[in-house]
């Protein structure tokens, strides 16, 4: 097995206070640079696991056919063993029943359920960018970025309005981000009451169908068979995993990115920048999820280094969005940066099917920013995440100022 070579810090990358800890754009620069590939050592909590840390290895290896979701996508998954859903919610599904079960989701995404999705979108960001303009200080966090991405979701399921309130609190007290000491008991069980809401839900629509993405997929059928109402309610429930916090973060970080770059929020103001350009480029610099996490089904060999099976391989897009090699001047926000071909949203077989929303939230807030804000200031330290996957603040003090 291999250590980082010398010169490269030895961090512990399960732990979450090493993130916080620690310059990792410093760490991850020199691990590419000395150690691309490297087998993190066991500790006396976790396993060991193999840390990827190069563009092009990265891509090519979410690729590979010996590479396996069903244990969980995400370190902390699959260092505790399996995942409970694998192989029935898509994320943590492998071939042959992936495709299918990804392309029947996608289906239901029909331009129609998407345009009114993001035309709510765009409503309620600039109504609350336009509340907040008459604000003194303000946490952006709470006031905004956490207002949008649950909602959107929930518009997207047409989750009556009666049943949010419950669904946004389990949502609330199952995220273990949040909170250093959160009660994992508490989170578990929220956990459960959305699985059973969402089995409740699958029901009745089943029952009684109506025109929207829960209706369809109770209709549809995977390899000649319908999806159980345990099936239905785990893949209701990825939607909110895979898009609540990732949107929220990535807001978070937009904001405070321009802040620290006025350059690029006047180029933006300006107009010198597409939004769509900026879009990608808050994206990269925000790399909301870290790491994606794969376990090996099969011996393959990766620039040099043998995996074996059953090890657990860790594939740090945060470090291949940072990539020297690819990304010229990668710690420097750039809005206008083309090409701009990040790992925000993955690669390959599970790409992100949510892209298309994260993408037009993060277009209707900067969108909404430049239509009605003249000037953001930073009226405190932002909170940091304590997370080993999840990357950005809990927490961004500021004011804002019409145009
Ligand atoms: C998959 C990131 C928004 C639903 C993924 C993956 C990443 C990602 C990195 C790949 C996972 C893997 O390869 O194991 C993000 C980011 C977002 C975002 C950064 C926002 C900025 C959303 C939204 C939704 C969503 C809004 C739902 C409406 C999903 C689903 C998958 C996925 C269902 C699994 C796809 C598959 O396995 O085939 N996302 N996501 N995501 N995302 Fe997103």
């Amino acid at each position: 097995m291999t250590q980082p070579a010398l010169g490269v810090r030895a961090l512990d990358l399960a732990a979450p206070a090493t993130f916080v800890e620690n310059d990792v754009h410093e760490f991850w620069r020199a691990v590419r640079a000395d150690s691309p590939v490297y087998w993190h050592e066991p500790t006396d909590r976790n396993p060991g696991f193999w840390v990827v840390s190069r563009f092009r290895d990265i891509q090519s290896l979410l690729h590979h056919e010996a590479l396996s979701s069903a244990r969980g996508n995400v370190l902390d998954v699959v260092l505790r063993g399996d995942d409970s859903a694998g192989g029935s919610m898509v994320a943590v599904t492998d071939p042959p029943r992936h495709r299918p079960l990804r392309n029947l989701i996608w289906s239901a995404f029909t331009p129609r359920v998407l345009g009114a999705v993001v035309e709510k979108v765009r409503q309620r960001t600039d109504e609350l960018i336009a509340k907040v303009i008459e604000l003194d200080t303000f946490d952006f966090a709470t006031e905004v970025a956490e207002q949008v991405p649950m909602t959107t979701i929930c518009d997207l399921l047409s989750i009556p309005a009666a049943d949010r309130a419950d669904l946004l609190r389990w949502n609330k007290m199952a995220l273990s981000s949040d909170h250093a000491d959160s009660d994992e008991f508490e989170a578990l069980g929220a956990r459960n009451e959305i699985v059973l809401y969402f089995m409740e839900l699958a029901a009745q629509r089943r029952e009684t169908p109506g025109d929207d993405v829960i209706s369809t997929l109770a209709a549809a059928e995977v390899d000649g068979e319908r999806l159980t109402e345990a099936e239905l309610a785990v893949n209701c429930y990825s939607l909110i995993l895979g898009g609540d916090e990732t949107s929220r973060v990535s807001a978070i970080c937009a904001v405070l990115a321009l802040i620290e770059n006025p350059d690029q929020w006047d180029a933006l103001r300006a107009g010198h920048v597409s939004v769509e350009s900026a879009v990608e480029e808050v994206l990269r610099w925000s790399s909301p999820a870290m790491h994606l996490a794969r376990t090996a089904k099969a011996d393959f060999t990766i620039d040099g280094h043998e995996v074996r099976e059953g090890d657990i391989v860790t594939l740090w897009t945060i470090s291949g969005n940072n990539d020297e090699a690819v990304f010229d001047e990668p710690r420097r926000f750039t809005l206008s940066r083309s090409p701009n071909k990040h790992l925000s949203f993955g690669h390959g077989p599970h790409f992100c099917l949510g892209a298309f929303l994260g993408r037009a939230e993060l277009n209707a807030l900067l969108s909404a920013l430049v239509a009605k804000v003249g000037r953001m200031e930073r009226r405190g330290a932002p909170r940091p995440i304590y997370s080993n996957f999840l990357n950005g603040y809990k927490s961004l003090p500021v004011t804002f100022r019409g145009r």
